[in-house]
């Protein structure tokens, strides 16, 4: 006896284009696809070649003409601004992504030109998303937690004809004046934007240089509303930046076909939600969390969606998250396990749930780092419903692994996210591309092709796309993740292969703030490394060789390492610690051993590695970790 789940993955595997072909009419075509999946040019495959379609009209403007039109679609519920509730229907998230698309197009922008997109949780982010996809363009929203470098490297890349900011984003305790960090990033980049459009929010008045700069409001009250653009169902639909292995953040691209019908799948697959259902993602929009669930999926599905500006605690306490569920009938959640740890370690016993009702609530999802089995445990004792991990990348925008709810229910392994979903043939490869045993560890990795809505290219890169991904093990693509699967075929997602930390939740490359530390004048040698948090998962931490004759106080010099991956990476890097040591232990061949420094700072067992030049150098860098707070236990 198979189950469903069982029968769509072997299907989606044996027969993806009858598979995903069927899946495709829960999507509204301009015009049929020639092929479900265009093979002609390995590795770069193409899913729904020749057909034509609009992502937004899909998301909003059918749901009206469905006879959805007075459900709520979107619902912004804002803490941070002392309690704002906004509810859009359909028809009216249309007029208002039809208006601003109007906008768009008078400053320019037409088919295939990107629009950067650098804003806080309102409602203006989501409808300017939609307004990108209706006119055919292509959208980059950057997180606001970036600083001005950050977003200057992007704008270098996208080359956006417009960019769409706001005067501010609210932060607990600070408010972040975003005009001024724009007006920097531009400053900074080579390509320049002809405009930016900017929501004035109360609690700051940017100021806005004619004829460049351009007050939302105003140009929304004097818009033409536009219409839907017919695009291919290949064409980009946005672009949105990842940490790499290095400071240029990689590109991922999203088409448009592809997209909207793995996303729509998803959302009864794996989610088991029903068009007119609460669905309620807790991330960002400048995350592929917030893209895919936030925007995209539960709109295509015809769901209502939640933009919640504001914490999981302190806005106002820990029981945030149970009023948004109970106030607006939420069926399904998402988050980071990160969140309920902050939850957990606010109100332990989770007294505040009881004041609220959580009839309607079905199910809680964690991705974006792994859920740890106490989290797990916590979540389900206290709120009563299946605990879902699952398991995906900014690449793939949408789960590689997951308990797929709307298929079948698989009891729940602590530490794995179930199996993999339909369309994903996971293997786990050792570093000469066989296949490992199952329960020993390896590469885990996809057979190629990927289904739809997986990243088809890096942004103008299609060399990196490959050397990243597809050299390492021809025929499959490597998710930069480390693992096992048991005989059950359940997935354990171990740890990075690559030098990418998960700090909240968040998505960082060490390298990346390495090369700022290299970058102070008294810094010789760097490294840094991922250590773990209670809260966070894993926190930065940098350790600095100072250059001989460095006159400074290595005190100061710590100092401005952090104030300056602040000021160029940005707060979300959350690197708050590092120390100098005299040298680095590395191997005999120059390679820094970043993963024995790790284990040590989280006091693990480790070997001390055969190929160390000095192995004397580790006792002082216990020492040194010991001054900042790790490497305590005894061993
Ligand atoms: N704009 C500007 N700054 C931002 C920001 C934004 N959109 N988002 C975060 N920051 C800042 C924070 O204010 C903080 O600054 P600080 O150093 O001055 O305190 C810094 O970036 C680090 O943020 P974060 O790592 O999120 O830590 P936090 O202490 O503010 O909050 C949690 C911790 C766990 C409450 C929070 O990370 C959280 O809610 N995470 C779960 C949900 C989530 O976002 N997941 C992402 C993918 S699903
Ligand atoms: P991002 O691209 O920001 O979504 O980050 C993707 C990375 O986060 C993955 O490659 C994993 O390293 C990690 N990750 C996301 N979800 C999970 C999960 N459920 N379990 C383990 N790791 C996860």
């Amino acid at each position: 006896m198979t189950n469903a789940h069982e029968r769509a993955l072997k299907r989606s595997l044996d027969d993806p284009e009858g598979f995903w072909g069927e899946v495709a009419e829960g999507i509204d075509w301009v015009k049929p696809w020639e092929r479900v999946l265009d093979s002609s040019n390995p590795p770069f495959y193409r899913w729904f070649a020749g057909a034509e379609c609009n992502t937004c009209y899909n998301a909003v403007d059918r749901h009206v003409n469905n006879g959805r039109g007075d459900q709520a679609a979107l619902i912004y519920d804002s803490p941070m601004t002392g309690g704002t509730v906004k509810t859009y229907t359909y028809t009216q998230l249309r007029d208002e992504v039809a208006a601003f698309a109007g906008v768009l197009k008078g400053l320019g922008v037409a088919k295939g030109d990107r629009v950067i997109l650098y804003m806080p949780m309102v409602p203006e982010a989501a409808i300017a998303m939609l307004a990108v996809a209706r006119l055919g363009a292509v959208h980059s929203v950057v997180f606001g937690g970036f600083a001005a470098n950050e977003l200057a490297t992007r704008i270098d890349d996208a080359k956006p004809k417009v960019m769409v900011s706001a005067s501010c984003g609210l932060e607990p305790g600070r408010t972040i004046e975003y005009k001024p960090l724009l007006d920097k990033a531009i400053d900074l980049s080579t390509h320049k934007p002809e405009h930016c459009v900017i929501v004035q929010r109360p609690e700051v008045q940017a100021v806005l240089n004619a004829p460049r700069d351009v007050d939302w409001a105003q140009a929304m009250a004097a818009a033409t509303p536009a219409d839907c653009v017919t695009v291919k169902a290949t064409d980009p639909l946005y672009i949105l930046y990842t940490s790499g292995t290095t400071g240029q953040p990689k590109g991922i691209v999203r088409d448009n076909g592809g997209h909207m019908v793995a996303l729509n799948y998803t959302m009864k697959a794996i989610y088991d939600v029903e068009p007119g259902d609460v669905y309620w993602a807790a991330s960002d929009v400048g995350w592929v969390v917030g893209h895919s669930y936030i925007v995209y999926g539960p709109l295509l599905h015809g769901c209502t969606t939640i933009m919640y500006e504001g914490k999981p605690v302190g806005t106002p306490d820990a029981g945030a998250f149970w009023r948004v569920i109970s106030q607006h009938k939420v069926k399904v959640m998402f988050t980071a396990p990160t969140a309920f740890r902050a939850i957990k370690r606010d109100d332990p016993d989770a007294k505040l749930l009881s004041q609220y009702d959580m009839s309607h609530f079905k199910t809680l999802f964690l991705a974006g780092e792994r859920t740890d089995p106490a989290t797990l445990e916590w979540a389900q004792m206290h709120l009563g419903v299946p605990v879902i991990d699952h398991w995906w990348q900014t690449e793939t925008g949408w789960s590689i692994a997951a308990n797929c709810l709307g298929l079948h229910a698989y009891p729940v392994k602590p530490g794995s996210p179930t199996k993999a979903a339909p369309g994903w043939d996971v293997r786990v490869l050792a570093d000469d591309g066989h296949e490992v045993k199952r329960g020993d560890i390896g590469s885990i990795c996809c057979k190629l092709p990927l289904p739809p809505a997986s990243l088809p290219t890096l942004w103008n890169a299609d060399t990196r796309f490959k050397q990243a991904y597809l050299e390492e093990f021809p025929g499959y693509y490597k998710t930069g993740d480390a693992g096992y699967m048991d005989d059950e075929g359940y997935v354990f997602v171990m740890a990075r292969t690559d030098d990418i930390i998960n700090v909240a939740g968040h998505r960082l490359s060490t390298g990346a703030m390495e090369e700022v530390l290299s970058a102070h004048p008294d810094v010789a040698e760097c490294a840094v490394i991922g250590v773990a948090d209670d809260l966070k998962g894993q926190l930065p931490l940098g350790f600095l060789v100072l250059k001989a004759g460095a006159m400074r106080d290595p005190a100061d010099v710590v100092k401005d390492v952090v104030k300056m991956v602040r000021e160029r990476i940005g707060p979300v890097a959350a690197f708050k610690s590092a120390t100098v040591v005299r040298r680095l232990p590395k191997t005999r061949s120059g390679k820094i051993l970043r993963g024995t420094m790790q284990k040590i700072a989280d006091s693990e067992a480790f070997k001390t590695p055969a190929t160390i030049d000095d192995p004397a150098i580790l006792d002082e860098i216990k020492i040194a970790l010991q001054g900042v707070g790790y490497a305590r236990a005894a061993g």
